[in-house]
């Protein structure tokens, strides 16, 4: 059995982590860390899952990683950097959700994170986890950094287009709407019920940290630098991840034509679900699933490619996307414990 710990297990993304892991044939779960609830049962901080653990939550120190194969980290931004060195020192592999690692240059993520970046140099080696795109880079990986749920969910929408000639690639608009846990669990004004519960916000405008992972990817597909604009709306609901995007088409491109790119681009992907044509994404119809569904259309009086994705920003936004991680750097199949059928209603 492989030996996996998890970094924040007591975290929204912890938790999904060891639901799934309980049922997960190859792994056996050795240590659980937390920060303030440090001492307790995990089954204490997360009663949903008593009587499947009891373990002792303790701090994250290098020893967690010496006594492991693999280790999550659903850690906040920033801590994982703080701690990084040290685990990959101690000899397991890291799959890190957090965005630490995601961004290739030390300089964008100042930038965007506002704090410099702790170790550049171990950037170099963290591969950017999204299967669909960098496979063979996983498998042999010693740093996988988990994607984010945003950037999941609009680069699987667009990744088809971005080496199509018909594509105008500075046009993309990128409209997405998020559940109340994409936040985590910690608390903050936004996310209490009575600000989340029956309104639907747009926060981070223009700034939003995940806009940068975004272009990176889908720059590194067109092979040029690509801009977006990416809105993040906060919805009423407590998990699921819907994106629209838009972008022009410089010549008259067919539905059909359209669908067929996509059908094609991810015929062999496990995970990801495109849509007939005129059946469109819902995130109900992913939740607690490791999919991604896509459904296109072209609006053809404006000559513009509209594709919705729904994906769960627990699951292929953060959990269930780096147990596949796991699962590729453990070379056994890539859809092993994830492939239960969604949730519904
Ligand atoms: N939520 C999502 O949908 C989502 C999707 C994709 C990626 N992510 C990323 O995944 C990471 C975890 O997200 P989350 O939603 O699970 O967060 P969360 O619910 O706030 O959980 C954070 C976890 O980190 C622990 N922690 C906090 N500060 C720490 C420190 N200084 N040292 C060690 N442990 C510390 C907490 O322990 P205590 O509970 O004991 O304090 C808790 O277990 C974040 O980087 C987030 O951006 C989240």
């Amino acid at each position: 059995m492989i030996k996996v710990s998890i970094a924040g297990a007591t975290g929204y993304t912890g938790i999904e982590l060891l639901r799934l892991l309980v049922k997960h044939p190859e792994v056996e779960i050795v240590t659980l860390t937390a920060e303030s609830h440090i001492g307790k049962n995990i089954a204490e901080v997360a009663p949903s899952l008593r009587g499947h653990f009891d373990q002792t939550l303790v701090k994250l120190s290098p020893e967690v990683a010496r006594g492991c194969d693999v280790l999550f980290l659903a850690l906040p931004h920033t801590t994982s950097m703080q701690n990084v060195p040290e685990l990959l020192k101690a000899g397991c592999r890291v799959i890190d959700l957090s965005a630490d690692y995601r961004l290739k240059s030390a300089q964008v993520y100042g930038d965007w994170y506002k704090t410099p970046h702790l170790n550049p140099e171990i950037i170099k080696e963290a591969v950017y986890g999204l299967p669909e795109l960098h496979r063979e880079a996983i498998r042999p990986a010693r740093l996988v950094a988990n994607p984010g749920c945003y950037p999941t969910g609009a680069i699987l929408a667009l990744a088809p287009l971005m080496t199509e000639s018909w594509v105008d690639a500075a046009s993309i608009v990128i409209d997405s709407k998020s559940g109340v846990s994409g936040a985590g669990r910690k608390l903050s004004q936004a996310t209490q019920f009575c600000e989340a519960n029956e309104s639907v916000a747009a926060y981070g405008l223009g700034e939003h940290r995940h806009t940068p992972e975004i272009e990176q990817e889908l720059s590194g597909l067109a092979g040029k630098g690509i801009t977006v604009s990416f809105s993040p709306h906060l919805m009423p609901m407590t998990r699921g991840l819907l994106t629209t995007a838009y972008v022009n088409l410089t010549k008259r491109v067919s539905r059909d034509e359209l669908h067929d790119r996509y059908a094609k681009f991810y015929e062999q992907e496990p995970f990801v679900r495109v849509h007939t044509l005129g059946q469109y994404a819902n995130t109900s119809h992913v939740s607690g699933s490791n999919l991604c569904d896509i459904g296109v259309q072209v609006d053809v009086r404006n000559q513009r490619a509209i594709v919705t994705s729904a994906i769960d920003n627990l699951m292929k936004g953060a959990s269930s996307q780096a147990i596949q991680n796991m699962n590729l750097m453990l070379g056994i199949a890539e859809t092993t414990g994830l492939d239960a059928p969604p949730q519904f209603p």
